[in-house]
């Protein structure tokens, strides 16, 4: 991938993409909303090979939300099967390409056992792994996720006045991550769905009109494009 038109020095450290218009994509080719769903592994790893080429650190992709147990049943159980199918065929190659696996999200007893299972022994095989950390959001809600982090801080025996936002970022899904520099969701929906609620206070959003299947590296580098030509504040002012 051509690094013209990026500035090498700027590049996000993390980067969160919510993988939006699978259904959408499938329709518009007279196809199943599965088929959209299975379409969607080749936009995801073109997305992380290009993630690595451009040094981004860490990558975090919305898979299925807390949200989504309301689709069809059919299609919750093809999600649950598929995700487990696409570890279990790929994350030796993740492994092979320096790709730390990592999960955010509720491990309810909605979650198949097999597929939490699958999920562990993809975190344990690639824990050493330092070129770049996807996490993938499963079963993830920003609310709930804010929800848990409370619900620690009562059962820490957390005082009143020891209540900071340092305290509730500490127990977060993984407290070890950076909150997202820039934030991309495809398929032209202006929205963030419950994703990454606290981490995305201060988050760049860029929006893309590309249905998710059709996602690929290029994509990534234009929306890092978009990221670089902003001017991040945080509140203050820039200098
Ligand atoms: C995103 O694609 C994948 C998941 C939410 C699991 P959708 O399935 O939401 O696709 P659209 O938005 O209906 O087109
Ligand atoms: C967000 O997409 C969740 C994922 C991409 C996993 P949705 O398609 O579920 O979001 P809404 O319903 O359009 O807000
Ligand atoms: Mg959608």
């Amino acid at each position: 991938m051509s690094f013209s038109g990026l500035d090498p020095d700027r590049i996000p450290c993390h980067v969160a993409c919510v993988m939006d218009g699978n259904g959408r994509w499938a329709e518009q080719r007279g196809l199943k909303r599965t088929d959209g769903h299975a379409a969607g592994e080749e936009a995801l790893f073109d997305t992380a090979e290009g993630a690595l080429e451009l040094g981004i650190q860490w990558l975090t992709v919305y898979a299925f939300s807390t949200e989504n147990w309301r689709r069809p049943a059919d299609e919750v159980k093809f999600l649950m099967w598929f995700n487990q199918s696409l570890l279990e065929r790929r994350r030796d190659e993740l492994n092979d390409m320096g790709v730390r696996i990592r999960f955010i999200g509720r491990r309810d007893w909605r979650v198949p056992k097999r597929l939490l299972r699958c999920m562990d022994e993809s975190v344990e095989l690639t824990r050493d792994n330092k070129r770049m950390t996807l996490t993938i959001a499963f079963n993830y809600g920003g609310r709930a996720e804010i929800v848990d982090a409370v619900k620690a801080l009562v059962a820490d025996g957390v005082a009143p006045n020891k209540v900071t936002e340092k305290a509730i970022a500490r127990r977060l899904y993984d407290p070890d991550m950076p909150e997202p520099d820039l934030m991309v969701r495809t398929s032209g929906e202006f929205r963030t769905s419950n994703f990454l609620l606290w981490e995305m206070a201060y988050s760049e959003l860029v929006f893309s009109d590309t249905l998710w299947p059709d996602f690929r590296r290029q994509h990534l580098r234009d929306a890092v494009i978009e990221f670089q030509n902003r001017t991040r504040r945080f509140g203050g002012l820039s200098s």
